[in-house]
Protein backbone atom coordinates (compact mmCIF):
# COMPACT_ATOMS: atom_id res chain seq x y z
CA UNK A 1 0.00 0.00 0.00
CA UNK A 2 1.84 3.56 -0.79
CA UNK A 3 0.65 6.00 2.07
CA UNK A 4 -1.54 8.06 0.17
CA UNK A 5 -4.00 4.67 0.01
CA UNK A 6 -3.11 3.74 3.62
CA UNK A 7 -4.65 7.37 4.60
CA UNK A 8 -7.40 7.18 2.03
CA UNK A 9 -8.34 3.86 3.98
CA UNK A 10 -8.20 5.98 6.99
CA UNK A 11 -10.85 8.27 6.03
CA UNK A 12 -13.21 5.63 5.48
CA UNK A 13 -13.28 4.76 8.90
CA UNK A 14 -13.46 8.40 9.94
CA UNK A 15 -15.88 9.20 7.28
CA UNK A 16 -18.48 6.28 8.78
CA UNK A 17 -17.86 7.65 12.04
CA UNK A 18 -19.07 11.12 10.88
CA UNK A 19 -21.50 9.17 9.65
CA UNK A 20 -22.56 8.16 13.21
CA UNK A 21 -22.24 10.87 14.87
CA UNK A 22 -24.44 12.85 12.45
CA UNK A 23 -26.93 9.95 13.71
CA UNK A 24 -26.41 10.92 17.30
CA UNK A 25 -26.56 14.54 16.66
CA UNK A 26 -30.05 14.56 15.02
CA UNK A 27 -31.00 12.27 17.55
CA UNK A 28 -30.05 14.88 20.65
CA UNK A 29 -31.56 17.44 18.63
CA UNK A 30 -34.60 15.29 18.63
CA UNK A 31 -34.19 15.36 22.31
CA UNK A 32 -34.08 11.45 22.09
CA UNK A 33 -31.99 9.57 24.74
CA UNK A 34 -28.92 8.57 23.48
CA UNK A 35 -25.96 6.51 26.06
CA UNK A 36 -23.48 9.29 27.35
CA UNK A 37 -20.57 6.28 27.14
CA UNK A 38 -21.23 6.31 23.20
CA UNK A 39 -20.66 10.11 22.93
CA UNK A 40 -17.54 9.27 24.83
CA UNK A 41 -16.05 6.49 23.04
CA UNK A 42 -17.32 8.82 19.67
CA UNK A 43 -14.95 10.95 20.96
CA UNK A 44 -12.02 9.14 22.42
CA UNK A 45 -12.18 7.79 18.50
CA UNK A 46 -11.67 11.41 16.48
CA UNK A 47 -9.19 12.03 19.39
CA UNK A 48 -7.22 8.88 19.05
CA UNK A 49 -7.94 7.73 15.63
CA UNK A 50 -8.22 10.72 13.63
CA UNK A 51 -6.17 13.22 15.43
CA UNK A 52 -3.05 11.49 17.10
CA UNK A 53 -2.50 8.74 14.64
CA UNK A 54 -4.05 10.07 11.45
CA UNK A 55 -3.33 13.61 11.24
CA UNK A 56 -0.13 12.64 13.20
CA UNK A 57 1.05 11.18 10.00
CA UNK A 58 -0.26 14.09 8.24
CA UNK A 59 1.46 16.38 9.91
CA UNK A 60 4.55 14.86 11.06
CA UNK A 61 5.92 12.55 8.05
CA UNK A 62 3.84 13.45 5.12
CA UNK A 63 3.26 17.41 4.68
CA UNK A 64 6.90 17.66 5.77
CA UNK A 65 8.44 15.35 2.98
CA UNK A 66 5.85 17.35 0.38
CA UNK A 67 6.75 20.42 1.75
CA UNK A 68 10.58 19.64 0.76
CA UNK A 69 9.70 18.20 -2.31
CA UNK A 70 8.81 22.10 -2.93
CA UNK A 71 4.68 21.92 -2.12
CA UNK A 72 4.37 25.06 -0.36
CA UNK A 73 3.27 25.60 3.04
CA UNK A 74 2.28 28.95 3.89
CA UNK A 75 -0.66 29.74 1.53
CA UNK A 76 -0.62 26.88 0.02
CA UNK A 77 -2.75 23.74 0.40
CA UNK A 78 -0.67 22.33 3.16
CA UNK A 79 -1.02 25.21 5.44
CA UNK A 80 -5.48 25.09 4.39
CA UNK A 81 -4.96 21.45 5.87
CA UNK A 82 -3.00 22.26 9.14
CA UNK A 83 -5.34 25.23 10.03
CA UNK A 84 -8.64 22.74 9.45
CA UNK A 85 -6.84 20.11 11.58
CA UNK A 86 -6.82 23.18 14.74
CA UNK A 87 -10.01 23.68 14.06
CA UNK A 88 -11.12 20.28 14.32
CA UNK A 89 -9.16 20.16 17.58
CA UNK A 90 -11.48 22.84 18.87
CA UNK A 91 -14.50 21.06 17.99
CA UNK A 92 -13.70 17.83 19.37
CA UNK A 93 -12.46 19.83 22.71
CA UNK A 94 -16.35 21.21 22.39
CA UNK A 95 -17.60 17.75 22.44
CA UNK A 96 -15.59 16.80 25.50
CA UNK A 97 -16.83 19.77 27.58
CA UNK A 98 -20.30 18.88 27.03
CA UNK A 99 -19.96 15.62 28.12
CA UNK A 100 -18.34 17.00 31.30
CA UNK A 101 -21.26 19.88 31.64
CA UNK A 102 -23.79 16.82 30.87
CA UNK A 103 -22.64 14.86 34.04
CA UNK A 104 -23.04 17.72 35.74
CA UNK A 105 -27.03 18.18 34.30
CA UNK A 106 -26.10 21.39 32.35
CA UNK A 107 -29.33 21.39 30.61
CA UNK A 108 -27.68 23.03 27.12
CA UNK A 109 -25.04 20.34 27.06
CA UNK A 110 -26.22 18.26 24.89
CA UNK A 111 -27.79 20.74 22.38
CA UNK A 112 -23.93 21.97 22.58
CA UNK A 113 -22.56 18.37 21.89
CA UNK A 114 -24.98 18.49 19.05
CA UNK A 115 -23.73 22.30 17.41
CA UNK A 116 -20.03 20.75 17.71
CA UNK A 117 -20.88 17.81 16.30
CA UNK A 118 -22.23 19.46 13.66
CA UNK A 119 -19.58 21.65 12.50
CA UNK A 120 -16.84 19.06 13.29
CA UNK A 121 -18.91 16.83 9.98
CA UNK A 122 -19.33 19.83 8.24
CA UNK A 123 -15.18 20.60 8.56
CA UNK A 124 -13.74 17.28 8.42
CA UNK A 125 -15.80 15.67 5.48
CA UNK A 126 -14.76 18.43 3.12
CA UNK A 127 -11.46 18.32 4.07
CA UNK A 128 -11.27 14.58 3.57
CA UNK A 129 -12.67 15.70 0.29
CA UNK A 130 -9.61 17.97 -0.97
CA UNK A 131 -7.02 15.46 0.43
CA UNK A 132 -8.51 12.41 -1.49
CA UNK A 133 -8.99 14.60 -4.49
CA UNK A 134 -6.18 17.41 -4.32
CA UNK A 135 -3.41 16.70 -1.74
CA UNK A 136 -2.65 13.57 -1.67
CA UNK A 137 -2.45 12.97 -5.93
CA UNK A 138 -0.22 16.03 -5.58
CA UNK A 139 2.12 14.01 -3.11
CA UNK A 140 2.31 11.15 -5.26
CA UNK A 141 2.93 12.69 -7.73
CA UNK A 142 6.32 14.98 -6.43
CA UNK A 143 7.64 12.04 -4.14
CA UNK A 144 10.10 9.65 -5.35
CA UNK A 145 9.23 5.57 -4.57
CA UNK A 146 11.69 5.90 -2.07
CA UNK A 147 10.14 8.70 -0.14
CA UNK A 148 6.98 6.94 0.09
CA UNK A 149 8.21 3.38 1.24
CA UNK A 150 9.78 5.77 4.28
CA UNK A 151 6.71 7.27 4.83
CA UNK A 152 4.73 3.59 4.86
CA UNK A 153 7.65 2.55 7.70
CA UNK A 154 7.03 5.87 9.30
CA UNK A 155 3.42 5.70 10.12
CA UNK A 156 3.66 2.05 11.28
CA UNK A 157 5.80 3.63 13.45
CA UNK A 158 3.79 6.29 14.73
CA UNK A 159 0.87 3.54 15.07
CA UNK A 160 3.23 1.56 17.56
CA UNK A 161 3.98 4.50 19.57
CA UNK A 162 1.75 6.53 19.80
CA UNK A 163 -1.58 4.56 20.47
CA UNK A 164 -0.22 1.09 20.51
CA UNK A 165 0.14 -1.94 19.00
CA UNK A 166 -3.89 -3.24 18.80
CA UNK A 167 -5.32 0.26 19.10
CA UNK A 168 -6.37 0.28 15.48
CA UNK A 169 -8.10 -2.54 15.33
CA UNK A 170 -10.21 -2.18 18.59
CA UNK A 171 -11.59 1.74 16.91
CA UNK A 172 -12.77 -0.58 14.43
CA UNK A 173 -14.82 -2.88 16.63
CA UNK A 174 -15.98 0.29 18.19
CA UNK A 175 -16.87 1.64 14.41
CA UNK A 176 -18.38 -1.45 13.71
CA UNK A 177 -20.48 -2.00 17.00
CA UNK A 178 -22.18 1.68 17.00
CA UNK A 179 -23.04 1.39 13.55
CA UNK A 180 -24.82 -1.47 14.43
CA UNK A 181 -26.80 0.93 16.33
CA UNK A 182 -27.01 4.21 14.54
CA UNK A 183 -26.93 2.49 11.02
CA UNK A 184 -29.22 0.39 10.84
FE1 LIG B 1 -5.90 16.03 7.23
FE1 LIG C 1 -6.61 13.03 6.39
Amino acid sequence: MTPAEQLKEEHQGILLMLRILEKVAFKLEAKEKVDVKHLERIVDFFRVFADKCHHGKEEDLLFPAMEKAGVPKERGPIGVMLAEHQQGRGYVRGMAEAIDRQKKRDPKALADYAENARNYIALLSQHIKKEDNVLFPMGEKVLSKETQQGLVEGFEKIEVERIGEGTHEEFHTLLRHLEKIYLK
